[in-house]
């Protein structure tokens, strides 16, 4: 279906039919960009998110369906790949351009031996990205993104809470 230049579009063509009512949705798409330092950071949360997610996995997996451990790990997994959708889909959003690396973890938590030691090495990372969300939440002045960040932050303490509880009682080493 087309249409003469001076058409206007058909309802479902338009798109964005009333840019103001989308501005806070898509601050990036009129033209703002966003805080480079922002970008960055958010970035770098990805990379770590996404490597969680997958050194998380192939942890879960060695384990035995039976152990009890693994429902943590499962747990952690999900957490750890939500939080890097939601991060590639904020980035996005916000008018930046989204990684598609995987960060360095994955192959340092592999490359320490044991379930508990490599377990003790992810919750220093769950603490790293504490400590960096605390860095960008000053840079943050949209809403959707700030909540998203709070609730990443607040899963972290908890999961670390958690994995630390599972540490103490004692894991296959
Ligand atoms: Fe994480």
């Amino acid at each position: 279906m087309s249409h003469k230049p001076e058409d206007p579009p058909a309802p479902e063509e338009r798109g964005f039919a009333s840019p103001p009512c989308y501005a806070a949705e898509f601050p990036g798409y009129f033209g703002e960009a966003p805080d480079p330092r922002l970008v960055e950071g958010l970035n770098q949360l990805l990379e770590a998110e996404r490597a969680g997610a997958r050194v998380l996995a192939v942890l879960r997996d060695g384990l035995d369906s039976r152990a009890p451990v693994r429902a943590l790990l499962e747990r952690l997994q999900k957490d750890e790949g939500a939080n890097a959708v939601a991060l590639y889909k904020t980035i996005k959003r916000l008018g930046g351009i989204a990684s598609h690396e995987t960060g360095a973890f994955v192959g340092k938590t592999l490359a320490i031996d044991g379930l508990a030691a490599r377990l003790r090495f992810v919750n220093k990372g769950q603490e790293w990205v504490v400590r960096k969300i605390d860095e960008l939440l000053p840079l943050v002045d949209d809403a959707a993104a700030r909540s998203m960040l709070d609730d990443m932050r607040r899963s972290h303490v908890d999961n670390i809470l958690a994995c630390t509880a599972g540490l103490e009682a004692g894991l296959p080493e």
